[in-house]
Parts: structure tokens; C-alpha cells; sequence
């Protein structure tokens, strides 16, 4: 599902995990309950709210013990001094009382408190529960949030009794309000009212209601499935009767199409928020709909996700404008200089869109409150004079892919109090700006510079910045040791540079507190052993130092990262056993050691110290002995890559215990692949990000780098190992396989008849062995195969004919002892035979098996949808492969242009939104 928050989606797979992350968020920033709340000093809580009170917390389950200061002990006895309590200090009457990140269920005995005016309970779990009726009770509530706490169902009508209700959120949980909102307008005082994510599809009269609440200032109903033909005509319209009061409008992903009349007649209406709907046209003419006595009071507009169109417009008709949000639109003109005009203008947001422009200084000439920018992706040009002094000092900037460059853009230094900065692929290539990056600013955040053409010496990048900052500073040319980075830095992507010399530099990193979660150095000239100082960096989540020259063994202090979930050491020289130190890794997902020196044999703990592997892949190393039956137990097992060891024995039966390769339902563990965020180990702790994971895969020959579709791969690549014995008829039980590969061994038998089985298998390659007998019918209802070798190996018999295992070239199935028909020239025995000589294999065999061209490869690349090339017939199935392949190639390189974005911008996004919200 897709959340939103300040007009920004994010991706979020469950409702409760949209719980989970702002329970999170409150703790990484607030801590649990907030404390010093008993201020009362003489005056002590009556007995009988007392009892209440205890009795309440029966309902709810402490597991932490955060309540312990509520009890019936002596020293407790004054209820006014307990967590999350609030007394009058006058009469000692329990006023207020509010907690979070607990759960269970509400006791009626709350209705013994006469006098609270104030209940807080959001962010518990309160297990999707109903909201209780008997809140609708407690009437001289004034404050009621009961926001993100998992409840379900209907909500109460009894609310409708809190008449002097001000403050109502009950957004964030799994409600409905299958009928009317009548209810709700027995709330004459409501001020602020929250209902985003609860299903108001049958409330008709919705609009009615809530714009006759007289008091009502604030008011979101965010992806409420809102109904909207009371919208476009809206008749009751009312200047002394309809939102009176209204300030604030959030309305985002309801599928409205255009902005109302009305909402510009609001006169006191300051932030209007329709992102995600389903406004299109010209911006213009819905900017025109606001044009009534709203266009002066307007502060915020919020349209991000829209389907809008047309150059920005001249907001000169909103002089009180401070915010403007346009995201991910499709705005295809320019950018009018008179933006510059926007003196109060303090947040400017149009990234992806499509707008068109050169940007100059007159386009900021006024701007001197601006404190956020976003001009990312869009297909502007920003040219200033070279002294030009921006009358800003911006906290956020966000310019990927705008043309910077070639120059790095001097008035980017006289921004000296940013959080943010992100002028990733930005066309810049000059050296690197050694002495601003010795002085970046105290509160940075996140730096991001990634994709340009940057070059020479990185200087120490020691902020003194008290948040744990992030630096991106991938796919440049930064060449020379790593320098030093501030202690606290908690994510760092180097990837894709010209680093070399030792990681040592970067041990360094040890900040307590959240510490290194992200780390990236893939892609680089490093060389050397690691250091053992991995212990530093407890909380590390990724780990990627693929494409490098480390050697030596893996440091023991690897087993210190308990949290790890991503580790990739592909194509670098290591040696040794396989890492023991892994043992403590039991959050390992992704585990990527191919292309080393690793020997010895795979441990028989791997399946019960890393229980959650979802990606294995030990290919071309030396590990040896027999592939031990322990794998198999792997049950999220979807990429087992063992090709080009020196493993031996047979290939275990028991594979059809990988679960994940049989069943589809099985498979949907996470990898990462977008959004991500969660909390480690009860620690206040937080990553959010846009990580992907990505593993080399070997497909067809070659390998390839998957990113954003790695999840969908279930793949068993046995290929050149020394495995004797049969092809186990148990692997055809992997109904989810998409390749399997157990070529250039010495397997015997016959391929299982069961083959068929394999619905999905789009990849076939069992050349290069001993195996023997026929080909069973049942592989031609392999309709998505689109690569099968079985050549080089002693199969006998006709191929099954008129099915699409004729699309395939004659190479995949030449050198075999006896196989007949097409589309291999020979007869087979029975159908005229005139001539029974091979195609053209004259060679060696042995010649052969090394040079044979990755490109004749190809040739074994077939349709990929099967049955089309048995209709269309061999003849044309040469022609066909041209653009097949060619596809086929497009389709990977897509897949290869993975989302790499860090966690830095989205993190960020939600401390904005938090810093909104609280
Ligand atoms: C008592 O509470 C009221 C309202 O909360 C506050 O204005 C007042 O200062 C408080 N008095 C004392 C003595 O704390
Ligand atoms: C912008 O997009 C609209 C709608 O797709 C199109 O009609 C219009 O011609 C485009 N304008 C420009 C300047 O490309
Ligand atoms: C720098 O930014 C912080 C917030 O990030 C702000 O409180 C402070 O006033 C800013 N200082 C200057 C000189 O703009
Ligand atoms: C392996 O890493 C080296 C750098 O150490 C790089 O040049 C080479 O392209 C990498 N090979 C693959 C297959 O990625
Ligand atoms: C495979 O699964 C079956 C049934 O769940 C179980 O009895 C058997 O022990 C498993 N085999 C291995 C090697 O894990
Ligand atoms: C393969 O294994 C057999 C025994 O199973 C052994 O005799 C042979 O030397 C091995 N070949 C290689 C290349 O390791
Ligand atoms: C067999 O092939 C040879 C050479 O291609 C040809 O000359 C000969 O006539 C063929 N024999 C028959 C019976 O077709």
C-alpha cells in the first residue's frame, strides 16, 4: 500500500508496519513516555480514580514494565506522580492521561475519571480491536487520539456524545464508517479533526457535515475513499454558514478530479493539500479555482501526484504563499521568473516533472525565506553568475539530474546551514572542492553527490554534525586512500570510484548511538585484508565491498555484526574457509561471496545459524566436499548459485525442502527492494531507505547484476562442479524455478520425466554431463523457456516434435549419442534417414568446452513464450531470435540500472514529517 504523509508517498507494505514505523519514529525521537508528568505536590489523586486506574491497567500488557510506577504499593500511592498521568493541581483529579507503544485493550473502568479531559493512546496495539463504545462516555473530553494504534471495524457513533470534543485523530487504523457522518455533527467544538486511512465510501454526507462544524480549523481525510459527487457540486456552499473557521484542508488520495469552486471561497482557508488525486489539465485552470478570497490567506499548496500539466504557474496571486508542493506531475512548460516575486515563499517543491528551463538568478531574486528546494528531475538548466550570492541560506536542496556543472556551482558554497544537499548527477566534473568539504555545515544530514564526474583527492570529511550524517558520493571519479569520516556517520556509499589502498581508515566510524547501518564500497581499487574492527559497527545492515581487490581471510570481528542483513564480497580475492564469524549473522538475507578464493566445504550450520538466507551464492571459489543436505532446510532459499567449485558427491534429494523455490506463497520474505525502515532490537532506532538489494546472477551464460528483480528469481546453478550421480527427480517438485542449471558435471540417468512440472522454468541447461535415455514429452509443455542446452551429453531418440523445443537452435541438443529429428538435420530411424552425419562438429571436444563463444551461446536462447515458435515453425525462429535477443538484452539492462538510492532522503522525509505531524 502507499501511505501519505506531507504530500510525499511511501511505500509501505501493511498498514500495521505504517504503525510500526511511527511507533518507531516517536521512539527514535521521543523516547516512551514522557516523563516529570506528576507535578502535583501536595495534592494527591482520589482513592477511587486510583482504583480506576489500576484497574485499567490490567487491560494492558507491559511486557517492559513502562507502567511500573503505577501501583498499589505504599510509596505509589499518589496516582498524580505516575507515567503518563496528569492531575489538576488544584483538586487532584485526573485530567489527562496518555501513553504509547504498549497495547492490549481499554477498560471501562476509564468511565471512573471523571474529570479527563485529555486521552491520549495512539501508537499502541491494541490488536485490531473495535474502538470501545463507552469512550463516547467520557464527556468531558476534550482531546481525543487514538491514532495508529491497530484498531478495526466501525467507528462508534457514541463519540458523537463528546460534545466538547476540540482535538479527534483517529487516523492510521483499519476503520469504517460504512453509513452517514451524523454523528460527528453533534461535535460543535471539534477544531481538529483527523480520519485519514478510515473507509468513509458510504458516508454521503460527509461534506455536509464536516463543513457545518463551526469551530473546525483542521481537517484530514487522507485515502479515505471519500464519495465526490457532493464535491463537484457542492450547492450549499455558505459564506456564514459553511467552514466557518477552516485553515486547514488535507484531502490527499481520494481520486478527486478537479479542485472545487468552493475551496477558494474558504476565506480563512491557509493550506490546501490534494496530492495523489486525480487532478489533470493545465495547472492554470485549477489554479484559477482559487482565486476567490482564499487566494489571500493561502500559505500551503500541496498537488504533488497529480496528472497536471503545463508551465508553473504564476503564483503573484497568492502573496502569502510560503509552501508550494507540485511533485511528480507532468508540468511540461517553464519556470516563470515571477516565482522570484514569492518573498514569503519558504518551500518550493517541483521535482519529476518534465519542466524545461534555464534557471537564473532572477528566478530567486526575492526568495530570501527559502528554506527548501526541489528542482530534482526535471530537464533544467541552472546557470548563475559566478559570484552570484543566492539571498538564502537553505536547509534543504534537492537538484538530481538538474545541469550544474561542468564547474562545481559556486554559490552551492555559500550555503553554510544545510541538512540536505543532493546534487547527484548534476553533470559536474570538475576536482573536488577539498576546502568546502573540510567545512561542512553543523547540521548536516545527508550528502549527495553521486553520478558526476568529480575527480581527484577526497579531503577527511569530518562534520561536526550532531545528527548521524549520510554521504553518497558514488559513481564519481574520487581516487586516493579513503579519508578519515566523522564518527557518527551512519551511512556511507562510496561504490563505484577509484579508491584504493585499505579499508582501515574507515574504522574510525564508531558512534555509539546509532552507528554505521549502511556501508558501500563496491566497485572500487581496494585492496588489502580487512580490519578487524568490524566490532565498531554493530548495527550495520548492508555491507557491499563487491568488485574490489581485498585478499586475505575475512576478519573474525565480521561475526560481530549481529544485524547484518545484505553481505556481498563478490569478485575480490578472499580466501580461507568459509567465514565461521557469519555463525552470529542470523539476519543474513542476502550473502554474496562469488568470484574469490574461499575453499573448504559449505558448514553444516548454515541452515541453522542462518535460517533466513534468501540468496546464497558461492560461485567460482574452490569450496569443495559434498553440498551438505543441511541446505535444504534453507527455506527462503530463492538464488543458490554454486557453479565453478570443486564440489562433489551427488546433489542431495531433499532440494525440494526449499520451500521458497515451491511454493509462491513462500517467497514473499523481503529482500530489499524500496522503502525500508524498521527498528532494531528495541533500540530507538531507525533506517528508512530506498536500498535495493542486487546480487550478480549468472543467466545464460553470463552474469548480470539484479536489482529490482532480484525477488522474482529462483534459481539452482550447479553448473562446473565434479557432481556425479542423477539429476534427483526431487527438484522437479521446485515449481517456482525460473533456471536451473546443472551443466559440466558428471551426472549419468535420465532427465526426470517430471521435468514438465516446471511451469516457470524459463532457463534449462543440463549440458556437459552423462546423461542418458530420451527426452520425456513432458518438456515441451515448458512454455516459458527461452534458454535449453542439452547438448554434450548421451541422449538417444527423437526430440519430441511440434513443440516449441524446435525454436530452439541446433546447437543445444548436437553432440549427444542418438538424438534424431528436428531441429537437428537427421532423421530419426523409421523416417526416411538418407543421412545420418552431424551438423558441422568437427572439432574437439575439448577445444570446444573452452572457447565455446558466450555469443554462439545465445544461440540456445530461444522464444521465451514457447509455443508461438512451434506456430510460426523453425523457418522463421533465426529471424525471430534477432529480435528476441534483442529484447531480451534491453530487458536486462533495465534490470541492471538498479535503484541504488540510499537511505539519506527518505529518513529525512520522515523526520520532516514527523517534526509536521508532532
Ligand atoms: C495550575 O494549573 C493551571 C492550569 O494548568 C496553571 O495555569 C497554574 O499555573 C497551575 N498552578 C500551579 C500552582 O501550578
Ligand atoms: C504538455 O503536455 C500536454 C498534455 O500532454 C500537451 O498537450 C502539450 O502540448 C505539452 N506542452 C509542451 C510545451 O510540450
Ligand atoms: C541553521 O539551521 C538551523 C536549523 O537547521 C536553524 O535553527 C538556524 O537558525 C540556521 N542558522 C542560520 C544562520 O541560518
Ligand atoms: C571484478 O573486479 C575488478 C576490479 O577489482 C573489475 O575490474 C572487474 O570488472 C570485476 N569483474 C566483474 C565480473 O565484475
Ligand atoms: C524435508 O522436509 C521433510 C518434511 O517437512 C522433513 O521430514 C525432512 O526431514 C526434511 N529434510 C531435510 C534434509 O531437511
Ligand atoms: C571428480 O570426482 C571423482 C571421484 O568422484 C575423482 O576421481 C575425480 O578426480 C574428480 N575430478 C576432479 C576434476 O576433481
Ligand atoms: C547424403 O549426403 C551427401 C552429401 O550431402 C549427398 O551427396 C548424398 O546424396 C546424400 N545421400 C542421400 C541418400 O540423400
Amino acid at each position: 500500500m502507499t501511505m501519505i504523509m506531507d504530500g510525499r508517498s511511501f511505500k509501505l507494505p501493511y498498514a500495521f508496519l505504517t504503525l510500526f514505523v511511527l511507533v518507531h519514529l516517536r521512539l527514535a525521537l521521543g523516547g516512551f513516555i514522557p516523563a516529570g508528568v506528576g507535578d502535583a505536590n501536595n495534592i494527591s489523586c482520589p482513592e477511587g480514580e486510583r482504583q480506576a486506574l489500576l484497574e485499567f491497567k490490567k487491560g494492558i500488557s507491559d511486557p517492559y514494565g513502562r507502567l511500573s510506577s503505577w501501583g498499589s504499593e505504599e510509596e505509589k500511592k499518589n496516582c498524580c506522580n505516575w507515567q503518563g498521568i496528569r492531575c489538576s493541581n488544584q483538586t487532584g483529579h485526573v485530567l489527562q492521561l496518555y501513553f504509547y507503544y504498549l497495547g492490549g485493550m481499554i477498560s471501562p473502568s476509564l468511565l471512573e475519571l471523571p474529570y479527563l479531559t485529555y486521552l491520549d493512546l495512539s501508537f499502541n496495539d491494541f490488536n485490531r480491536s473495535h474502538i470501545p463504545e463507552f469512550i463516547g462516555s467520557l464527556s468531558n473530553l476534550e482531546h481525543l487520539d487514538l491514532s495508529g494504534s491497530n484498531f478495526s471495524g466501525p467507528i462508534p457513533h457514541q463519540l458523537g456524545n463528546l460534545s466538547r470534543l476540540q482535538y479527534l485523530n483517529l487516523g492510521f487504523n483499519d476503520l469504517t464508517n460504512s453509513e452517514n457522518l451524523e454523528w460527528l455533527s453533534h461535535m460543535s467544538s471539534i477544531e481538529d479533526l483527523e480520519l485519514s486511512l478510515t473507509n468513509l465510501s458510504g458516508a454521503n454526507d460527509w461534506l455536509e457535515v464536516v463543513s457545518s462544524l463551526p469551530n473546525l480549523k483542521t481537517l484530514e481525510m487522507s485515502t479515505c475513499n471519500l464519495p465526490l459527487m457532493s464535491l463537484s457540486s457542492f450547492s450549499q456552499f455558505n459564506h456564514s454558514k459553511s467552514f466557518t473557521s477552516l485553515e486547514s484542508l488535507r484531502l490527499h488520495n481520494n481520486e478527486i478530479n478537479d479542485i472545487p469552486k468552493f475551496f477558494g471561497d474558504i476565506c480563512t482557508l491557509r493550506e490546501l493539500g490534494l496530492a495523489g488525486n486525480n487532478l489533470n489539465g493545465q495547472v492554470i485552470e485549477h489554479i484559477n479555482n482559487l482565486f476567490g478570497c482564499a487566494k489571500d490567506s493561502l500559505e500551503v499548496l500541496e498537488l504533488g501526484r497529480n496528472q497536471l500539466w503545463g508551465s508553473l504557474p504564476d503564483f503573484a496571486m497568492f502573496p502569502s504563499l510560503k509552501e508550494i508542493e507540485l511533485p511528480s506531475n507532468k508540468l511540461n512548460g517553464t519556470m516563470p521568473k515571477t516565482i522570484g516575486n514569492l518573498h514569503n515563499l519558504e518551500h518550493l517543491d517541483v521535482s519529476l516533472n518534465y519542466l524545461q528551463d534555464v534557471i537564473s538568478e532572477a528566478h530567486f531574486s526575492n526568495l530570501s525565506k527559502l528554506l527548501s528546494m526541489d528542482l530534482s528531475g526535471n530537464s533544467l538548466t541552472l546557470e548563475f553568475d559566478f559570484n552570484w550570492v543566492p539571498p538564502f541560506q537553505l536547509d534543504e536542496l534537492h537538484l538530481r539530474s538538474c545541469k550544474l556543472g561542468p564547474r562545481f556551482p559556486n554559490w552551492i558554497r555559500t550555503q553554510r546551514n544545510f541538512t540536505i544537499l543532493d546534487i547527484s548527477n548534476a553533470q559536474i566534473s570538475d576536482t573536488v572542492p577539498a576546502e568546502w568539504f573540510a567545512n561542512l555545515p553543523p547540521n548536516l544530514y545527508s550528502l549527495n553527490i553521486s553520478n558526476n564526474q568529480i575527480h581527484g583527492l577526497l579531503p577527511n570529511v569530518s562534520t561536526m554534525s550532531w545528527r548521524e550524517p549520510e554521504f553518497d558520493l558514488s559513481a564519481n571519479r574520487l581516487e586516493g586512500p579513503l579519508p578519515f569520516f566523522s564518527t557518527n556517520v551512519s551511512s556511507l556509499n562510496l561504490s563505484k570510484n577509484r579508491f584504493s589502498g585499505p579499508l582501515s581508515p574507515l574504522c574510525k566510524i564508531n558512534d555509539r548511538r546509532l552507528g554505521l547501518g549502511f556501508l558501500d564500497l563496491s566497485d572500487n581499487l581496494l585492496s588489502g585484508q580487512l580490519p578487524n574492527c568490524f566490532m565498531n559497527w554493530p548495527n550495520l545492515l548492508i555491507l557491499n565491498l563487491a568488485n574490489n581487490n581485498f585478499s586475505g581471510e575475512v576478519p573474525s570481528s565480521l561475526g560481530f555484526l549481529s544485524m547484518l542483513q545484505t553481505l556481498s564480497l563478490h569478485n575480490n580475492t578472499f580466501s580461507g574457509d568459509f567465514p565461521n564469524s557469519l555463525k552470529n549473522c542470523s539476519y543474513l538475507r542476502v550473502m554474496d561471496l562469488g568470484n574469490n578464493r574461499f575453499s573448504g566445504k559449505i558448514p553444516a550450520w548454515i541452515a541453522e545459524d542462518l535460517p533466513q538466507l534468501i540468496v546464497l551464492i558461492l560461485r567460482s571459489n574452490k569450496f569443495s566436499g559434498s553440498i551438505p543436505w543441511d541446505t535444504c532446510k534453507l527455506k527462503y532459499l530463492r538464488i543458490l548459485d554454486l557453479s565453478l567449485n570443486d564440489f562433489s558427491g551427488i546433489i542431495p534429494q531433499c532440494l525440494n525442502n526449499l520451500t521458497a523455490m515451491a511454493y509462491k506463497a513462500y517467497s514473499s520474505t523481503n529482500l530489499f527492494e524500496g522503502s525500508y525502515m524498521g527498528a532494531i532490537k528495541g533500540h530507538n532506532y531507525l533506517y528508512s531507505g530506498d536500498y535495493v538489494d542486487s546480487a550478480m546472477v549468472a543467466l545464460k551464460g553470463r552474469e548480470y547484476n539484479f536489482g529490482k528483480n532480484l525477488g522474482l528469481l529462483k534459481i539452482i546453478n550447479l553448473s562446473s562442479n565434479n557432481l556425479t550421480g542423477k539429476l534427483p527427480t526431487e527438484i522437479t517438485s521446485l515449481l517456482e524455478l525460473v533456471v536451473l542449471n546443472v551443466s559440466k558435471n558428471n551426472l549419468i540417468g535420465e532427465i526426470p520425466q517430471t521435468i514438465g512440472q516446471l511451469k516457470q522454468l524459463e532457463s534449462f541447461d543440463m549440458s556437459w554431463n552423462q546423461f542418458s535415455g530420451e527426452i520425456p514429452s513432458s518438456m515441451s509443455e515448458l512454455q516459458f523457456l527461452s534458454h535449453l542446452d542439452l547438448s554434450f551429453n548421451n541422449l538417444s531418440g527423437k526430440i519430441p516434435s511440434g513443440t516449441q523445443l524446435q525454436g530452439f537452435d541446433a546447437t543445444c541438443f548436437t553432440r549427444n549419442r542418438a538424438l534424431c529429428g528436428p531441429p537437428l538435420t537427421q532423421k530419426c530411424p523409421g523416417e526416411e534417414t538418407p543421412n545420418q552425419t552431424l551438423p558441422t562438429d568437427n572439432g574437439s571436444i575439448e577445444d570446444d568446452k573452452d572457447n565455446r563463444d558466450e555469443f554462439e551461446k545465445w544461440f540456445c536462447v530461444g522464444a521465451g513464450i514457447g509455443f508461438a515458435i512451434g506456430f510460426w515453425g523453425i523457418c522463421s525462429s533465426l529471424i525471430l531470435k534477432r529480435s528476441w535477443r534483442h529484447a531480451y538484452f534491453l530487458l536486462l539492462d533495465n534490470m541492471k540500472d538498479w535503484l541504488y538510492v540510499t537511505m539519506a532522503v527518505n529518513k529525512a522525509r520522515f523526520w520532516r514529517m514527523f517534526q509536521r505531524q508532532g
